[in-house]
């Protein structure tokens, strides 16, 4: 996204790149969105995207592959073991992230998998700015325990801390007092802290928390998979590193961790992941699991045809005018929506715009569900669909109890270069209505629960006619508008 201004004033984003290829996309009646939610068991998951106008469910696998990606997918070395493919892959990772050894995986959890079953032994701690669902899953799995290390703006709504994303190094230094170094199974730091709305780690706070596991010789890992934002973040946020270029932030940061594992998904904007480390002992200890759980060292269960992409889309990540997109736009639709006063999370992060539902619904009980009701009212407001980042997405304590999440975010996730400002627009349009409304809004409950990431294929009723109301009133203000 390029600096330019206009002569009429309008400050918009202006993209630096065309649309060669589209997808038709339809908006369905509002009648059918309703029986679409009720079908999906009022998870946003579970609808299909024939019933779907914008899907802002995640940034995940979905992001617009350049035409050099889409070309390069076309020259591929396709063989089990050893191929060309993979060996321009590693180059790419050694060049960007100057470490030795990169274990390709099928996508991020991959790497949870096999790091968790390495590093974390029954007991044991696995301090971290914030967790996300798998991760989380993984270190459970394996008998560790996760402890969130927040700062105290971290899940405050709205801010102006630029760097919300920050680990507590005071509390880990704490930490590793009381509990000591060798009951931590590692440190983890995730760059563009997915589930407290995409909020940047500082390069700084990377550095120090570094420096801290290297002294008390506790394992750092960085999660990168959200890093593409988090670097345009450290570039424009932190006035240290403004002069520097996208590949010096990134080989910093590089050099502070022990390992680096991401989904690219996210990162390189194609389907798979791996893990990258300069540590021989660890590279060799994984690389034993790797063909049980992922593939040869040379796939790792991707298809080579990803990979391929994968090194061209690494390659533009190191690009600033390439990774501005998603913050920029995000940023227009977050400032746009604090502007008709909806309930937010500011500053804007990475990732999406995350509404904050904790506020939006606060007449709603949280056992309820707050943010699974809004994504459910939005869909059937709007055919966006969002995803639950909030209670739906915790798991339940050991008791049976709920635990009740300390934030509760609708997530619109706007993959990047996927969708035109009159797509966002629309968005905020039927949020705006939607805030209106938002006393016709009523909670959700499980009829369906499923023991682990109850998120993905869980399903929940209405507590109340609340849609068919909501439906109603949608039907009295805009007439036969879709
Ligand atoms: C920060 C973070 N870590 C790990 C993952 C898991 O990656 P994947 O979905 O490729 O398994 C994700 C996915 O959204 C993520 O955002």
């Amino acid at each position: 996204m390029a600096n330019i201004k206009f002569f009429l004033g309008e400050e918009i984003p202006l993209e630096m790149h065309k649309v060669r290829m589209v997808q038709r996309l339809d908006l369905v009646p509002i009648e059918r969105r309703l029986a679409a939610i009720e079908e999906a068991g009022n998870n946003t998951f579970l609808l299909y995207n024939k019933d779907i106008y914008l899907d802002m469910l995640t940034d995940s696998g979905v992001n617009a592959m350049s035409d050099q990606q889409t070309a390069s997918m076309l020259v591929v070395d396709d063989s089990y073991a050893g191929s060309a493919t993979f060996t321009r892959l590693n180059d790419k990772i050694n060049e960007i992230f100057g470490k030795k050894y990169f274990l390709p995986v099928h996508q991020g959890r991959a790497c949870e998998n096999l790091l968790s079953q390495y590093f974390v032994k029954k007991g044991t701690y696995v301090p971290m700015n914030y967790h996300f669902t798998t991760t989380k899953a993984h270190i459970m799995i394996n008998g560790g325990e996760v402890l969130e290390l927040l700062m105290p703006e971290a899940v405050k709504p709205t801010s102006s801390e630029p760097f919300k994303g920050n680990l507590n190094l005071d509390e880990l230094q704490e930490l590793i007092a009381t509990a000591g170094a060798e009951k931590i199974a590692f440190i983890r730091i995730e760059a563009g802290t997915n589930l407290i709305g995409g909020q940047p780690v500082a390069l700084d706070n990377f550095i120090e928390a570094g420096k801290i596991a290297n002294k008390h010789k506790i394992p750092f890992i960085i999660d990168a998979s959200l890093l593409a934002d988090n670097l345009h973040f450290i570039k424009t946020r932190e006035e240290k590193y403004k002069n520097h270029s996208i590949r010096e932030i990134t080989e910093i940061l590089s050099k502070t961790a022990d390992v680096i594992y991401f989904s690219a998904r996210k990162l390189g904007h194609v389907r798979g992941g791996g893990i990258i480390t300069n540590d021989e002992t660890i590279y060799k200890n994984l690389l034993e699991m790797l063909p049980l759980y992922e593939g040869f060292s040379t796939y790792g269960g991707m298809s080579v045809r990803e990979m391929e992409a994968m090194t061209i889309g690494l390659d533009e990540t190191m690009d600033e005018e390439m990774i501005n997109q998603g913050p920029i736009f995000i940023k227009f639709m977050v400032e746009e929506l604090v502007k008709l006063g909806v309930p937010v999370i500011t500053p804007p992060g990475g990732l999406g715009a995350h509404l904050n539902a904790m506020e939006f619904l606060s007449h709603i009980p949280q056992e309820q569900y707050r943010a699974g009701a809004l994504g459910s009212a939005l869909y059937i407001a709007s055919g966006v669909r969002g995803m639950e980042r909030g209670t739906i997405s915790e798991e339940r304590e050991a008791d049976g109890s709920d635990h009740l999440a300390a934030i509760e975010l609708l997530r619109l996730a706007l993959p990047r270069r996927v969708f035109t400002l009159s797509q966002i627009k629309y968005t905020i349009d039927r949020i705006a209505w939607l805030y209106e409304n938002r006393k016709l809004i009523g909670g959700l409950e499980f009829y369906e629960e499923p023991k682990v990431l109850r998120f993905f294929f869980g399903k929940l009723r209405p507590t109340s006619d609340w849609q068919q109301k909501l439906v109603a009133k949608f039907k009295a203000d805009f007439g036969d508008s879709l």
